[in-house]
């Protein structure tokens, strides 16, 4: 396998002011398994159509690969699972033995091959088209947020699979899900692109040495720029009020034999040393703009809940039972929610999760898919 080489990339979308990518170079192994990382917006789906040269760009992508991309597109998802997957790969009879195999290993039921692909559960529907990748291997794959909807059994079963696999790129905002899979992590910084060998662990701490050093750096370079600015200003008033005195006849405190021509050379020369002292610190503040640059900002989280009473009971569940065509999806559930709580709703695919969530904001599609009580507070706003 070779290498995927971007050289001097430069791209942005039409509407966009600034460059998603500027002068980008970028180098690393088709045998990698790589974790492409960064927020929502920086343009990792973005890079991986650059990939495939889906969009135009300025620079050069030099690579032999041809790549495969998840999620395909399914064109019609009404066919079987089974047509909708020998279409994609491009398979007959005699070789869908390939994807069987592939879907072993992601331990689906070979039976759901046989139902329509949209009855498929996401879960499921994403394993299908990941299994599409690797029947063949010639290709580099390109897999985007495989993760989403996918349980943590599945993410497991996932995970595990792509251990086994060499030659792709996964994105991902699951930290767990990426560190049993991945060897190296491209990142998309706030201000530039890094390539790293590691787990997402050992980027995290290489990324947290360097905010914690530029951090220290930046509190000295702050108070040293504090401290010229003082010198700075200092000098500047000595010089003034030199040059006024010298001017008005009356410098006190200055030998008697001191000439004018003296004291306006002296506030010259404080003058002088004053301007080299702001230009000292204007270069301090520009190199602390080179540092931090690419700390991430996030915003304080803040739930507006003043209204509420400590302990102020919020929400209470009576012998609940959420039910989907006619099946009940739990056991009956009672229990009380209390201000300031903060509760994980976890549970496997198709267990009801977003179901609750339904119940709670009183969809009318709820009305019949809802037995025993589910009671708000009075004047509490579900968002
Ligand atoms: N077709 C498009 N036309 C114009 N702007 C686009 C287009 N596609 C994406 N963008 C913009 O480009 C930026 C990068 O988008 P992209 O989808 O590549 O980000 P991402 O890193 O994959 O985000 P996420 O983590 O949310 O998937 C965003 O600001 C997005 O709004
Ligand atoms: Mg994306």
């Amino acid at each position: 396998m070779g290498t995927i080489q971007f050289k001097q990339l430069t791209f942005n979308y039409p509407d966009q002011a600034t460059p998603l990518f500027k002068d980008v170079t970028l180098q690393f192994d088709a045998s990698w398994r790589l974790g492409l990382i960064g927020r929502n917006g920086r343009g990792k789906t973005t890079l991986l159509k650059l990939l495939q040269r889906q969009l135009e760009f300025d620079g050069q992508l030099k690579t032999d690969l041809d790549f495969h991309y998840f999620p395909q597109t399914v064109a019609d998802p009404s066919q079987l699972a089974r047509d909708v997957l020998m279409t994609l790969g491009q398979l007959d009879d005699s070789t869908f033995w390939q994807i069987e195999r592939e879907l072993n290993l992601l331990k689906v039921d070979l039976d759901c091959l046989w139902q329509p692909f949209n009855t498929l559960s996401p879960g499921e529907q994403t394993k299908a088209l990941l299994a599409l990748l690797f029947i063949d291997e010639h290709h580099f794959q390109l897999i985007d947020e495989p993760t989403n909807h996918l349980d943590q059994d599945g993410r497991d079963t996932v995970a595990h699979y792509l251990q086994q696999k060499t030659g792709f790129i996964v994105i991902s905002h699951d930290r767990h899900f990426l560190n049993q899979v991945i060897d190296h992590v491209l990142s998309i910084n706030r201000a530039d692109i890094t390539v790293q060998q590691g787990d997402y662990q050992t980027w995290q701490t290489t990324q947290e040495q360097q905010t914690q050093s530029e951090q220290h750096q930046n509190s000295l370079l702050k108070s040293e720029i504090k401290r010229l600015n003082q010198t700075a200003q200092q000098k500047s008033q000595w010089s003034q009020q030199a040059e006024r005195g010298k001017n008005a006849g009356s410098v006190k405190n200055e030998s008697a034999n001191l000439d004018k021509g003296f004291i306006g050379h002296r506030a010259a020369k404080v003058m002088k040393r004053a301007t080299t002292i702001t230009a000292r610190s204007e270069q301090a503040a520009t190199e602390k703009q080179g540092l931090l640059k690419n700390v991430e900002i996030t915003a304080p989280l803040t739930i507006n809940n003043q209204s509420l009473k400590p302990q102020q009971i919020v929400l209470t569940a009576t012998d609940l039972v959420l039910e989907q065509d006619g099946r009940a999806l739990n056991q009956p559930l009672s229990f009380e929610l209390k201000a300031g709580q903060q509760v994980a709703l976890t549970g496997a695919n198709g267990t009801g999760k977003s179901t609750f969530i339904k119940a709670l904001l009183a969809l009318p599609e709820m009305q019949h898919q809802v037995s025993g009580q589910l009671t708000i507070a009075p004047r509490i706003k579900v968002s």
